[in-house]
């Protein structure tokens, strides 16, 4: 992947994973952290650390709240995803770190995330495999299967139908101070630059979903310049629906 990534495997961390990873990113495996980022498997999981800042996903600190005490219906996403529909599934063609994937999740969808980064996938699948131990979430993350990959390859080979596929191909922008917004700077010097936002559309139109969603900032053009069936706003985002 680059040459600035550094495989550690520590204390009861899997060693095929870390190994099987250290292969497929040709990255060393060392003793010590690297001087960029490091990738570190041990007995709490996996993590990614550099700059003086560690991070691993947790679904039960950022997400627990956004899917109890009636708090699902109240998210936009969930109303733009709403369908009656049992056994519904969808796509999160740009997976990240699965927090929009898990309110799909937490909705009843049987969700497919495809995320290309291998230490996003990395990250991702970890989280979720420790979210199926939490007694709270862990219906919620067996809904969830990562597949690392490019998501514009994956749908143009899809077998099964699918209700909604769900498009946010960007990251934020930079924001400044508080720890969770450096955590997710710690993330944002992975991500290639997206430059392949018709591709990602034109799959997800070719997988003939009853539904595409799109994230965009507020005041953002539409993905590919292509105009939605409607949006629901909200104070910084909005999502795009094309309804097909
Ligand atoms: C803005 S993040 C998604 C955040 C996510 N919605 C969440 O809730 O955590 C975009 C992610 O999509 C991934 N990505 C972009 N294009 C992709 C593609 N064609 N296939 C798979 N993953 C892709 C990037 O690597 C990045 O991790």
């Amino acid at each position: 992947m680059n040459n600035k990534i550094v495989v550690c495997l520590g204390k009861g961390g899997q060693r095929d994973q870390a190994e099987s990873f250290a292969r497929r990113t040709d990255a060393p495996i060392q003793d010590k952290p690297g001087d960029y980022l490091t990738v570190r498997f041990d007995s709490k999981g996996v993590s990614l650390s550099g700059f003086g800042l560690t991070y691993q996903g947790d679904f039960v600190e950022s997400m627990l709240h956004r899917v109890t005490n009636g708090r699902l219906q109240h998210e936009m996403l969930v109303k733009a995803a709403k369908s009656d529909k049992e056994g519904r599934k969808a796509i999160d063609a740009t997976a990240g770190m699965g927090e929009d994937a898990f309110l799909l999740a937490a909705q009843g969808y049987e969700v497919t995330l495809y995320e290309q980064n291998p230490v996003i996938a990395a990250l991702l699948k970890d989280a979720i495999r420790r979210a199926k131990k939490n007694i709270d979430l862990k219906d919620i993350a067996s809904r969830m299967k990562v597949i690392e990959g490019n998501s514009v390859e994956c749908m143009s080979k899809l077998l099964d139908p699918v209700d909604v596929i769900y498009l946010d191909p960007m990251f934020p922008a930079r924001q400044k101070s508080s720890l969770i917004n450096k955590k997710l700077q710690l993330i944002q010097k992975l991500e290639p630059p997206c430059s392949e936002e018709t591709d990602l559309f034109d799959a997800a139109i070719k997988a003939n979903p009853d539904k595409i969603i799109v994230k965009r900032p507020l005041k953002s053009e539409c993905l590919a310049g292509r105009e939605p069936s409607y949006t629901l706003k909200g104070k910084a985002i909005r999502y795009d629906c094309y309804v097909l």
